[in-house]
């Protein structure tokens, strides 16, 4: 192809960047060529979201240079990277939740080439066009705030086109996915491509990695350690250059007494609209998995266990006594923890530390008999689950909204540690960890399993399941439809179960 040979598109040159005591940013260089899909690959907290907000003009460099088309800049402002073509898909979109489809993607690039009044049939035509340049399905006059995750990435995506995207950064784009949806958005980036569009895309699954890009480039501690093009790289390799080691993916789950009494039973548990029917028994130091689609109500199984939206009907019991789960207070006396995937909206405060996000969950283990708080209880906790998890933070005093997207999802997973439930439910734990912190995670919950907790993980990253659950429950339109246990828990079984 001709773009190989050509000179690149953008090129970020020598770029570094501290945030007090934090380099994040150490003289990395990025060359990104037209029609080609760059990844960029690295552990939580090398600084590949700090990379994207220096060309998008969100913050700015200490030192080094960006070219893009031709013309160098020592700092963009974000008008100026406008005006060049970049455009970035943040994960909340930035898109405006009470306009329409149309309006959202025709609408700022209308008023930006000063037509004051835009006729609603202009920018619905305008919208149309773009919709269709890229071959997608979305009803312009639907609201946003209406639309799945899914259609609101695409509504983001034909708004940067309307607005003569050159360059399109996308920040994990693929972890609120399902699997079709990832699909889509795939044959999405085809048609970008074939239009010369570049884009730079962030992703933590390796396999993704391998499959969309042409061009490769790994950081580590804010600097580049590996770029080449894709055919340079596999799983292995790429896991090394992220971690600096091999990185493990094999089957690993720890001992457990299948006769004990279970420590969690669940008997005919219903909700209407959501799911039916969900029995099964959780002994302590088991790790059971529950998958499916997305919309498959696997999540509002967990949700009603841990009381967000409480079952109809069914029964719970834990360590043997019959528990009424109405609401969350409910379900954290009876002994359930809970981590839920969306570490942006739940789960955490983010203008408070970590210390104080940690410690939120389980202010009450910490009070001294007299209702004082003990202080070096607390200190120790937050301390142990800091080293253990690995928080890349300057200090557990640190803002959460200072930490990079995979180390705040390790504080949601530490405030429930932390607490020490008797059952911890844990909604896709790894979602957005690096590969590296991926293993440590799984190993953490092994040894919580050891301690005698029964650990449910809600998932669908099928090798993560066959790496740590006991036994994996695959649900469809609300009900049990599979139960694979033991030495059936393969990659092939669950993907058998979730076809068939
Ligand atoms: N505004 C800020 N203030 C202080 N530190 C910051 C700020 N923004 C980023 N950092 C630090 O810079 C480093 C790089 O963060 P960045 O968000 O770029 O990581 P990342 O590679 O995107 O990680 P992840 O995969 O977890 O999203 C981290 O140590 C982070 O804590
Ligand atoms: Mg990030």
């Amino acid at each position: 192809m001709e773009h190989m040979t050509s000179a690149p598109l953008l090129a970020a040159r020598n770029i570094s960047k501290r945030f007090g005591g934090v380099q994040a940013l150490d003289d990395v260089t990025l060359e990104v060529r037209a029609g080609d899909v760059h990844c960029l690959a690295g552990e939580n907290g090398c600084g590949k979201s700090t990379l994207i907000k220096m060309m998008s003009g969100a913050e700015t460099p200490d030192a080094g240079t960006i070219d893009i088309a031709g013309t160098t800049h020592d700092r963009m402002s974000p008008a100026e990277a406008l005006r060049a073509g970049v455009q970035v898909i943040y994960q909340d979109f930035s898109l405006f939740p009470n306009l329409t489809v149309a309006e959202n993607i025709a609408l700022a690039p209308l008023i930006a080439h000063k037509r004051k009044l835009v006729k609603p049939a202009a920018l619905r035509r305008r919208a149309a066009e773009v919709v269709a340049e890229l071959g997608v399905d979305l009803d312009l006059d639907a609201r946003v705030e209406d639309l799945t995750v899914a259609d609101r990435q695409l509504t983001a995506i034909c708004r940067a086109l309307a607005e003569q995207a050159r360059v399109i950064f996308m920040d994990e784009p693929t972890t609120a996915l399902t699997q079709r949806e990832v699909r889509a958005l795939f044959r999405v980036v085809a048609t970008l491509r074939e239009r010369g569009v570049a884009m730079v895309f962030v992703s933590h699954k390796l396999d993704e990695v391998l499959e969309i890009s042409q061009h490769v480039t790994v950081m580590r501690n804010g600097r580049v350690v590996a770029s080449g093009p894709v055919e340079e790289f596999d799983r292995a390799s790429l896991g090394r250059a992220m971690t600096g080691r091999d990185v493990r993916d094999t089957r690993d789950v720890p001992e457990f007494d299948a006769s004990a009494s279970p420590v969690l039973r669940v008997e005919g548990l219903g909700l209407d609209d959501a799911f039916e029917d969900v029995s099964f028994d959780l002994r302590p130091g088991e790790v059971l998995g529950i998958t499916g689609l997305l919309g498959s109500g696997r999540t509002e199984i967990a949700e009603a266990l841990f009381g967000v939206v409480p079952a109809q009907r069914g029964r719970v019991e834990v360590d043997g006594a019959q528990v009424r789960i109405r609401d969350v207070s409910d379900a954290v006396a009876a002994g359930i923890g809970y981590v839920p995937s969306d570490r942006l909206t739940q789960g955490l405060f983010l203008d408070q530390s970590i210390a104080d996000n940690v410690v939120a969950g389980s202010l009450d283990l910490h009070r001294a008999r007299l209702g004082l708080l003990d202080r070096a209880r607390l200190r120790t906790t937050i301390s142990t689950f800091f080293a253990a998890l690995r928080i890349k933070a300057a200090s557990v005093d640190a803002p959460i909204r200072s930490l990079s997207g995979g180390n705040q999802q390790r504080v949601v997973l530490a405030k429930w540690l932390a607490r020490d439930p008797r059952v911890l439910i844990l909604n896709s734990p790894t979602v957005g960890v690096d590969v590296g912190s991926k293993e440590e995670i799984l190993d953490i919950l092994r040894r919580e399993a050891a301690r005698g907790k029964g650990i449910v993980v809600i998932s669908d990253d099928v090798p993560e399941l066959v790496s740590v659950c006991h036994r994996v429950l695959v649900v469809h339109q609300g009900r049990i439809r599979a139960a694979i246990d033991g030495a059936q828990v393969t990659e092939q079984e669950i993907l058998a179960g979730l076809a068939a």
